[in-house]
């Protein structure tokens, strides 16, 4: 019987081919997210996606400098490589927190002008910094100066009911004009009164195209589309008009997402879903030992098994189990042992209300 893995690799001739159909040069990116995109989380989407590029959650620029240095910049090596995002618009502030970022060991650092919450407007960054292009070049200007690994901008297309492609193009220019060569572009306006960070991420309407032709009209650019991609063909589309994909939700509740984007795009063997996560293992052990709760880290898996036979059953014994004191990697082996038993249960036809798991 052909497992989905192998269905994938049907309708699509690279993925699993172990050959890549790309350059290296094509950007693979895992978004930015608040309270998701942690290290522990990036440490196991590095294990899937070898060649894919980190982001960090959005840290502020003043709490780099003054905050807990160890949990805010906190990064495990094998993440490498990986991308700092702060948040700010104090060009001074901003140029010392990239320092402190470069010095901390990350290869990137992006400036977020994307974000549209109450409390980001409120100090003046994030998507309000569109209307605002002299700011945001005299801030990357400041970086750069103060750094010496890439400072990238991630965007959307405007703010509010402004769809003036000029004055985006104008934007761009502007911060590339200060030494921005890469910009992660949000396609879709930030509306900064009446909607939610939430809704803003789902109900201005996408615009691809401006994206597209930023890249025609701006080749020496590195542009890399952002937003609503929900699969892995949908993410390689892209790749024929501009540098790259940056994904977001999608990667994170179906991270093996991330896995078959990588190998079809950078090549190599596609791995199971359970080899991935055992491969986990040691970093998850050794954290424990640390004294980090197993919830903590488990909570980044729960939609490994996303769509497949016995997914729901894997999210339900790790979510049950995590939280309990002294859960370890053992409860990890239970949720996998209950996951595949669904898979020989589906392939022999038994339902799963028998099984207790629904
Ligand atoms: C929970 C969550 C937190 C986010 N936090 C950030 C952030 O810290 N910085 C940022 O630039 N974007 C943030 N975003 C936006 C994402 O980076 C991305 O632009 C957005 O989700 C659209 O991409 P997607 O449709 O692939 O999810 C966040 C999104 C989510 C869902």
């Amino acid at each position: 019987m052909s497992s989905p893995e192998n269905r994938d690799s049907a309708s699509h001739p690279a993925i699993g081919s172990g050959q890549s159909r790309y350059e290296a040069s094509v950007r693979l990116s895992v978004a930015p997210m608040m309270d998701w995109t942690d290290s522990h989380c990036r440490v196991f989407h590095r294990l899937l996606a070898p060649n894919a590029r980190l982001y960090s959650e959005m840290v502020h620029a003043n709490a780099v400098i003054h905050g807990d240095r160890a949990r805010l910049l906190a990064m495990d090596p094998v993440e490498h490589p990986v991308a700092l995002q702060l948040g700010g618009s104090e060009p001074e502030l901003l140029a010392q927190a990239a320092r402190i970022g470069a010095a901390t060991g990350f290869d990137e650092i992006n400036l977020n002008c994307g974000c549209p919450s109450d409390r980001v407007q409120a100090g003046r960054f994030g998507a309000c910094l569109m209307r605002e292009p002299a700011l945001v070049a005299a801030s990357v200007k400041a970086m750069i100066g103060s750094c010496d690994i890439p400072v990238t901008v991630k965007c959307r297309l405007g703010v509010d009911d402004d769809h003036d492609y000029g004055r985006f193009r104008a934007f761009i220019d502007e911060v590339a004009e200060a030494g921005c060569t890469m910009f992660v572009v949000h396609a879709r306006n930030a509306w900064l009164k009446g909607l939610s960070p939430k809704e803003n991420r789902e109900v201005p309407p996408l615009r691809y195209d401006w994206a597209y032709r930023l890249k025609s009209e701006r080749p020496e650019l590195q542009v890399i589309v952002n937003g609503g991609i929900n699969d892995a063909d949908e993410a390689t589309t892209h790749l024929d008009r501009v540098d790259g994909a940056m994904l977001g939700r999608a990667a994170y509740h179906d991270p093996y997402l991330l896995h078959r984007l990588d190998v079809a795009w950078f090549g190599g063997e596609l791995r199971s879903r359970a080899e991935l996560l055992r491969a986990y293992r040691p970093y998850v052990q050794a954290q424990l030992a640390r004294g980090v709760y197993l919830k903590h880290i488990v909570r980044h898996v729960l939609g490994l098994f996303a769509g497949q036979h016995g997914g729901r059953a894997f999210r339900q014994v790790l979510s049950e189990g995590a939280h309990k004191p002294g859960a370890d990697w053992s409860l990890v082996e239970r949720a996998l042992a209950v996951t595949e038993s669904f898979a020989y249960d589906a392939a022999a036809s038994i339902p799963s209300s028998a099984t207790g798991y629904r």
